[in-house]
């Protein structure tokens, strides 16, 4: 059975829908933190199975020590993390409990059951300020912005030391750039608490009323348009790519590196416009300073996933914003309209 760590937030509830696609047997474990469990109810109308969970912390190790003594785990894909950049920065401590010292506990009880497959969430924010695009995997890595990426690069050098150190591990870490979108059902997908730092929440939830207006931070940048430009991609495209890393991570030792993004790049007016043509609104907008620690463009090179996993982008920007929008619409106030 497959240990999905973190499995009822956004990308793990989506990545649970395709494990079971591909007959894979899987176990949650989450201590919602940022999550519901209405999330459950949402995944057993998409796939017609109850999945079973676990509410533990992956900081506790007598809870972990529980379950891997009553569940017969093969591999673990980690997405329990904490990831608000901003909270990141007022409690630098939170963050390195959860994500670092969390990650290590996990690391330890593994071991200890010899389970030694692991896919782990990191970001392409370890690229730092120093590299330009497209962002490849052999790139050194830069020093992240703001203490949520250091984090990720942290867990990212913690793996591959046990790797260097130790035999048998296998280990993949999955270098996300933008996921947005949701499940096209419109029953599962983002609903971050409080103010919404990252751009397509924002936008949904100007778009349904919950916000005024999109502040778009920056129209100087050295850009077509001046605004800044990321890599989008499609959250059950991302999904799929941890299907694809998990068979290779089954048949492989060692510790390898993929990036996750489609390799096109798209400014924060495209996003907007491209946001109003598809579904039919206006969202009001502002252009305001730029926000401290954002890179004028960053999008990746996906050559190495395509040609190793296989992985194939099947959902172009008009679907990530129609499917963000029919989640949205669909679900005002989240998994609490449910
Ligand atoms: P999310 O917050 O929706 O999901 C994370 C899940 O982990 C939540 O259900 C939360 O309750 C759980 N969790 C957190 N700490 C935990 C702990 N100590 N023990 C057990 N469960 C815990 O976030 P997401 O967007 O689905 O991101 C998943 C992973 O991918 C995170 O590690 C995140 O840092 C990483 N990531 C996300 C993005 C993005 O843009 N969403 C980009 C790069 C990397
Ligand atoms: C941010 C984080 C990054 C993290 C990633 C995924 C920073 C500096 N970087 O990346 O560490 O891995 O989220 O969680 O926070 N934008 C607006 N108005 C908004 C929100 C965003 O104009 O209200 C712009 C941003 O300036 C950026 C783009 O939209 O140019 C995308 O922003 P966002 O979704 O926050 O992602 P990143 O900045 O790429």
């Amino acid at each position: 059975m497959i240990l999905v760590a973190g499995g009822a937030g956004y990308i793990g509830s989506h990545t649970c829908v395709e494990l079971i696609k591909h007959g894979y047997e899987i176990l949650v474990l989450d201590n919602f933190s940022n999550s519901s469990a209405k999330v459950f109810d949402r995944l057993k109308k998409i796939t017609d199975q109850d999945i079973p969970y676990v509410d533990v912390d992956i900081c506790d190790e007598a809870g972990l020590e529980s379950v891997f003594s009553t569940y017969d785990i093969q591999a673990v894909i980690h997405f329990a993390g904490l990831k608000a950049v901003g909270e990141s920065m007022l409690n630098p401590l939170v963050y390195f409990e959860n994500n670092i010292a969390g990650t290590s506990t996990l690391l330890k009880v593994m071991k200890r059951h010899t389970v030694k497959h692991m896919i782990f969430s990191s970001s392409a924010t370890v690229y730092g300020e120093i590299n330009p695009s497209p962002y490849q995997e052999s790139m050194q890595t830069g020093m992240p912005t703001n203490t949520y990426g250091y984090t990720k690069l942290v867990v990212e050098q913690m793996l591959q030391k046990l790797d260097q150190a130790e035999e048998g591990w296998s280990i993949a870490l999955l270098r996300y750039f933008n996921p947005i979108g949701a499940h096209p059902s419109g029953l599962i997908g983002e609903h971050p608490k409080g103010i919404p730092n990252n751009l397509l929440p924002y936008v949904t939830q100007v778009a349904v009323g919950l916000r005024e207006k999109l502040s778009i931070f920056g129209g100087d940048y050295d850009t077509a348009d001046g605004t800044a430009v990321r890599d989008y991609l499609h959250v059950v495209d991302l999904a799929v790519a941890h299907v694809l890393a998990l068979k290779n991570r089954l048949d492989h030792t060692g510790c390898d590196i993929w990036n996750v993004g489609t390799g096109n790049g798209y400014s924060v007016l495209d996003i907007k416009n491209t946001f109003e043509q598809v579904n039919q609104l206006q969202v009001p907008f502002e252009i305001v300073a730029r926000r401290e620690g954002d890179l004028a463009s960053f999008y990746a090179d996906s050559s190495k996933i395509q040609n190793e996993l296989g992985w194939e982008v099947q959902y172009q920007l008009d679907d990530m914003l129609a499917h963000s929008w029919n989640w949205q619409k669909n679900n005002p106030n989240g998994y609490e309209s449910a």
